[in-house]
């Protein structure tokens, strides 16, 4: 087998991978999330993704943040890794993303196979839309948001400004895989004075509470 630096676990992968958790935790400081347990949800979306992993800590984030499950929106659902975990957890789970792909993730068309997957799920609600427009038609206030669109600074900061004014606690994959983000999250907390928790294993996630 060839290593690349893109393959997830190749040791030049891992060395850089520690270099930017160093890095970034000096230049944007946050606590490490320290789950008290891992717990595997019942279902999991088969195939690849990078929110593998994530899945183990939502009981400890859920009871350890002290959060309610009735609600939960997430920003980003892809091919649906993460919507089905939130979905096993929360009552009504809103699932939003233009289902067109975006230059970090690829371009591909994932309504289909999102709807495949998720399938089982009855509390779920898929919405074709970006997060652009749809922020401005929601107005609820949920238990949890998750933010995992495009990893851009701008994008990242814009859709988490709405997700801190509409929920409790709102949560950033991708904090050490992508500087914009992990910068986007710090900024946020400072502005809006929220606690910023990392959870810094597969790829990051950013906690604002
Ligand atoms: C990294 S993937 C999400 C991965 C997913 N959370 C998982 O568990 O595998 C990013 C998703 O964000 C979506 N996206 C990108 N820009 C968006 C925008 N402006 N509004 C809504 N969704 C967007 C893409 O279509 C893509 O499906």
């Amino acid at each position: 087998m060839k290593w690349s630096i893109k393959r997830p676990f190749s040791p030049l992968y891992r060395a850089i991978y520690e270099v930017k958790r160093y890095y970034y935790a000096s230049k944007y400081p946050a606590e490490e999330f320290k789950p008290k347990e891992l717990v595997s949800p019942g279902y999991l979306v088969p195939g690849p993704s990078a929110w593998k992993g994530l899945d183990k800590i939502i009981p400890a984030l859920i009871s350890q943040l002290g959060l309610e499950t009735h609600s939960c929106i997430e920003f980003g659902v892809e091919k649906g890794y993460s919507t089905a975990v939130f979905a096993q957890y929360f009552d009504q789970v809103t699932g939003v993303d233009t289902f067109q792909g975006d230059r970090h993730a690829g371009f591909i068309d994932t309504y289909g196979i999102a709807g495949s997957n998720l399938n089982q799920f009855k509390n779920i609600t898929l919405i074709k839309d970006n997060y652009q427009h749809y922020t401005t038609v929601d107005h609820a206030e949920y238990n949890l948001c998750h933010v995992d669109i495009i990893h851009t600074y701008e994008d990242t900061y814009a859709c988490g400004e709405w997700a801190v004014r509409h929920a409790k606690c709102v949560i950033f994959h991708d904090t050490i895989s992508f500087s914009n983000v992990r910068k986007a999250v710090y900024d946020l907390s400072v502005k809006y004075n929220k606690k910023f928790l990392n959870y810094s294993h597969h790829h990051g996630l950013g906690i604002l509470i």
